[in-house]
């Protein structure tokens, strides 16, 4: 402590008296400079040179907080030898030669892992496990604790709505139930039960608040935000975490309502502390509180100063701003005492807390940069297998023989050790790649490991903070080469083929947004001339983001999304590949169909032309996320049984219940998903649906788990827009499912009035279209239509032709014979067929009324024996609920569908269907596997 004389009472040295006490003491004494360098925080890189510069703000107590003392993961500089000293010297002239002797607070972004680098935090999201987040941050904070850092800048409370906006990566994705859990794990992982011990550290809540909503996905860019969905869709994940005990929040970069965050004091002040009850400090991000002046809303730094602190925000991050201004600004009066006081108290709070006054140098012999420890790196290979989400596996490719004798791994992600570790790599330099995980897993077989192209032809470069661009020199130059060739011929030779594509990691985080959802550089042109050979291929997708990638969907046999695996990226997968793991990772994210779909989230709201919620396109007949959020397969399958309520009794909540069944031929880990729709609420409009709940259920082949989720009032409510929580009397949907917008929901009312119910009137304008064939082909039709758009003759042709498209006559073409009609499909696989769907289409532009009133569903497994399947009665409907789904008692097997107009309203000749489709289970991929055609005769 400093030897240098204080005058007055210096009460804050003894350890023994309350934290409260203590900051009295040290208050009473502190000059407005000193109080101003409390609030300052300041970034020296790792540059021993520009500490001389330094030491006189030290000295005077004018500096309170470094980042990145310890090295400057932006730019990719690890932890250099003798850092730890170089903190300790820093700290040292802050301690033993300024006035007052107040130590300084180190803070890093530890995001993922500092030595150990686990999965990033979209892709750790998909394994549904928050307590592999609460263990992976303890490793993290121990490692960083004996780096010298008490002070992290983690978890990220982001919604991840937008895949284009690059730091989806650094979210728990779309879900603000998820990631509440996920993001509060954290917390507790990072802080302990005590932040004074010596592996744990502070955590810092970011970007608080609605960083994640820019427009258009652009990084830093305005916001379009509301109260109503601030506090129901943006704040429960700040809210639990800051109910977790987080010390420290980061202001974001962006306005709401406006007004930058950084001097938003209904943001900081009404929310933040009124209505969550936060006590720790908030710093501002990287230059936020001088970045008002670019915003136009501060006429200078003075101004930025006052408007930042008096709206709550207590640190500044590198503008320089508080500690030029607040002197003057508290002389001037403008800026009143009191607020200052409170600012530097809270950091001072979280300074006693973290123990720093006790001990405020690292152990420098402790600190060696080191591989990870065994126990962590087992770690880091669980959190790898449990965030890799299997999207697809045809035909059960998966797992690979152990017999395999030849495989082909081609990619530019094959063998790129550095791409594993992620946007954020810490300290991290141990990094085990896919190539050496099959090596090790598959010893006996030969693998040949092809590149292909690079990861990427664009030039590498980098954003700095004050937003030059530079050349990233420390990655390896780009060549751009595409050398499909060789990976043709090691195909060729394969038994074999596991593709390991992807977008490199520098294209996620700060600043990584993008304008399409491909695979980077030459990786399609490799993918296409693999495909073109006809071997089974594996894909594995390395990115921080849901990337849209239609021809790896449809040609790959299996697809294994593996985000930024981390540091044991290659014995995980490799686990899984081979079986000793099965995949149970569930997206985090949903996956687009187009980027043109973005932002596309499964939990939007409920809308007034509702056509299952989904929102169509003119120029195309998707409507629906390719994979949406909670998807993902296992190594055997389930199926579910319907939801039922049973209602409240006896003081208890009412619980909904569904059983699911086995159905595979191995035993197998289901991920069972409990969502919630409000059917009506007069504060505003509800998402359509909501997780909830989720739970795991082991099952053996054949066996079957009755599954409960009570439905409390956690588990119904929402807030209103003073952060109340309320459970309203109303109706709700209540879905027990293998992921989002799949199943057919139970109702349960907490209303004592029942409604009215009116009929419903048909809304000619309401259409619904929803158009993948996907895998589907058509087999026959037995009816024919010289009137298409297109001109074609033909509508088997037509609808072979024209997998993405709907078509439509301009009337009713009355030389076509009256009804059945009939239309057989292909589904291209076998799949258990459990609800059968028919969308009718009528609308006045094409002066059609012949919407089949009745029809008819039939199944085979071979096209050739047909088993009648359900019959839909449509009479009286028209497009509005436009489509109708007919559930079977039993699901089905089946790879044919037959489908057959018996009968059309009105007596008309003219039949138009907009789609038909099938519900699968026990997937139920109803968006994935409906084919919706339109076809009018
Ligand atoms: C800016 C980023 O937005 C934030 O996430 C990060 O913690 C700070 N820079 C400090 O590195």
């Amino acid at each position: 402590m400093s030897s240098i004389p204080v005058p007055g009472n210096t009460l804050y040295k003894a350890s023994s008296l309350p934290v409260e006490t203590r900051i009295d003491s040290l208050l009473a004494l502190m000059t407005p400079e000193e109080k101003a360098g409390q609030l300052n925080q300041v970034f020296s890189g790792h540059d021993p040179k520009m500490l001389p510069e330094l030491y006189p703000e030290l000295r005077a107590g004018g500096i309170g907080s470094f980042i990145w003392a310890m090295g400057n993961p932006g730019m990719r500089k690890k932890l250099p030898d003798g850092s730890v000293a170089l903190r300790n010297q820093i700290q040292q002239a802050a301690v033993e030669e300024s006035r007052l002797g107040v130590p300084v607070l180190f803070g890093m972004d530890i995001i993922h892992g500092a030595s150990t680098v686990f999965p990033s935090a979209l892709g750790l999201a998909c394994a549904f496990e928050p307590t592999l987040f609460e263990r992976s941050q303890a490793v993290a904070a121990r490692e960083a604790r004996a780096t010298g850092l008490e002070w992290v800048f983690a978890p990220m409370c982001d919604l991840a709505r937008d895949p284009r906006w690059g730091r989806v990566v650094e979210t728990c994705g779309e879900d603000p139930y998820l990631s509440s859990l996920c993001n509060a794990a954290q917390v507790r992982g990072f802080q302990g039960d005590s932040v004074a011990a010596k592996d744990k550290v502070a955590a810092c809540l970011k970007h608080y608040l609605g960083y994640s909503a820019v427009t258009g996905g652009r990084d830093k860019n305005g916001t379009d935000l509301d109260e109503w969905s601030l506090q129901n869709l943006h704040l429960p994940a700040f809210r639990a975490s800051v109910d977790a005990g987080a010390m420290t929040v980061m202001s974001a970069f962006n306005e709401i309502d406006g007004v930058p965050v950084v001097a938003n004091h209904h943001v900081l002040t009404e929310i933040l502390r009124g209505q969550l009850g936060f006590k720790g400090f908030v710093v501002s991000d990287w230059g936020a509180v001088s970045q008002m002046l670019i915003w136009g809303y501060a006429k200078d730094n003075a101004d930025a100063t006052r408007l930042a602190l008096a709206a709550g925000n207590d640190m500044d991050m590198l503008s320089k701003a508080f500690v030029k201004h607040l002197p003057g600004l508290l002389k001037a009066g403008t800026l009143s005492q009191e607020v200052v006081d409170e600012a530097v108290r809270r950091v001072l709070r979280v300074k006693f807390m973290v123990g720093l006054f006790e001990q405020p140098y690292a152990d420098e012999s402790a600190c060696v940069l080191s591989p990870p420890r065994p126990a962590d790196v087992a770690l880091a290979r669980e959190c790898a297998a449990k965030s890799v989400v299997l999207l697809k596996n045809e035909g059960e490719i998966l797992p690979i023989s152990r017999d395999i004798r030849k495989i082909a791994l081609i990619g530019p992600f094959a063998d790129a050790p550095k791409e594993m570790l992620g946007a954020w790599d810490g300290h991290g330099e141990w990094a085990v790649t896919l190539a050496s995980g099959l090596r090790e897993k598959f010893a006996s077989a030969s693998i040949t490991v092809v590149k292909g192209c690079d990861v990427s032809v664009t030039p590498r470069i980098k954003t700095l903070q004050d937003g030059s661009v530079v050349p990233d020199d420390s990655e390896p130059p780009v060549t751009g080469d595409l050398e499909s060739s060789a990976a043709v011929e090691a195909a060729e030779a394969a038994d074999l083929v596991v593709m390991a594509l992807g977008e490199p990691r520098g294209w996620t985080g700060e600043g990584g947004s993008r304008i399409s959802l491909s695979l980077a550089g030459n990786q399609q042109a490799l993918f296409d001339a693999v495909a073109a050979t006809g071997k089974p291929i594996v894909s594995i997708i390395f990115s921080g983001r849901p990337l849209a990638l239609p021809a790896v969907w449809k040609e790959s046999a299996a697809v294994l999304y593996a985000w930024q695996p981390g540091c044991q990226a290659g014995p995980g997968l490799a686990d899984l590949l081979a079986g000793d793991v099965a995949p149970t990772g569930r997206l985090s994210m949903s996956v687009p169909y187009e980027v043109g779909q973005c932002p596309i989230y499964y939990n939007h709201y409920r809308t007034g032309l509702p056509c299952d919620g989904a929102l169509g396109f003119r120029d195309s007949g998707v409507s629906h996320a390719k994979y949406w959020f909670g998807h993902g397969l296992t190594y055997t399958e389930f199926a579910y049984g319907p939801v039922r309520v049973i209602p409240a009794a006896a003081g208890k909540p009412a619980t909904a219940v569904a059983t699911v069944s086995n159905v595979g031929r191995r035993e197998g880990e289901e991920l069972v998903q409990l969502y919630i729709g409000q059917l009506y609420c007069h504060e505003g409009v509800r998402p359509l649906q909501e997780l909830r709940g989720f739970q795991r259920v082991t099952l053996k082949p054949g066996e079957t788990r009755e599954v409960r989720f009570q439905l409390t009032d956690e588990a119904l409510g929402h807030f209103d827009r003073r952060g109340g929580f309320k459970v309203d009397q109303a109706e709700f949907q209540v879905w027990i499912a293998p992921h989002a917008r799949v199943g057919t929901p139970a109702v349960h009312s907490t209303d004592p009035v029942p409604k009215t119910e009116d009929p419903v009137e048909a809304d000619p304008e309401a259409v619904c279209f929803g158009c993948d064939r996907g895998s589907w082909s058509v087999v026959s039709v037995s009816f024919d239509s010289p009137y298409t758009n297109s001109g074609m003759a033909g509508v088997k042709k037509l609808l072979d032709d024209n997998p993405k498209t709907y078509w439509h006559t301009y009337h009713q073409d009355k030389k076509v014979s009256a009804p059945p009609h009939e239309v057989v499909f292909d589904m291209g696989r076998e799949l258990m067929v459990a609800a059968l769907t028919m969308t009718p289409r009528r609308s006045s532009d094409f002066g059609c009324a012949g919407v089949p009133d009745q029809c008819e569903f039939h199944l085979s497994l071979d096209g050739k024996a047909w088993t009648f399947a359900a019959r839909g009665d449509f009479q009286g409907l028209a497009t509005n609920p436009c489509r109708q789904v007919v559930t079977l008692a039993t699901p089905v097997k089946a790879r044919f569908l037959r489908f057959v107009a018996t009968r059309v309203a009105n007596d008309e000749s003219c039949v138009v269907v907009a789609g038909i489709g099938v519900v699968e289970a026990p997937r139920l991929d109803s968006e994935v596997n409906i084919s919706s055609y339109m076809f009018s005769i």
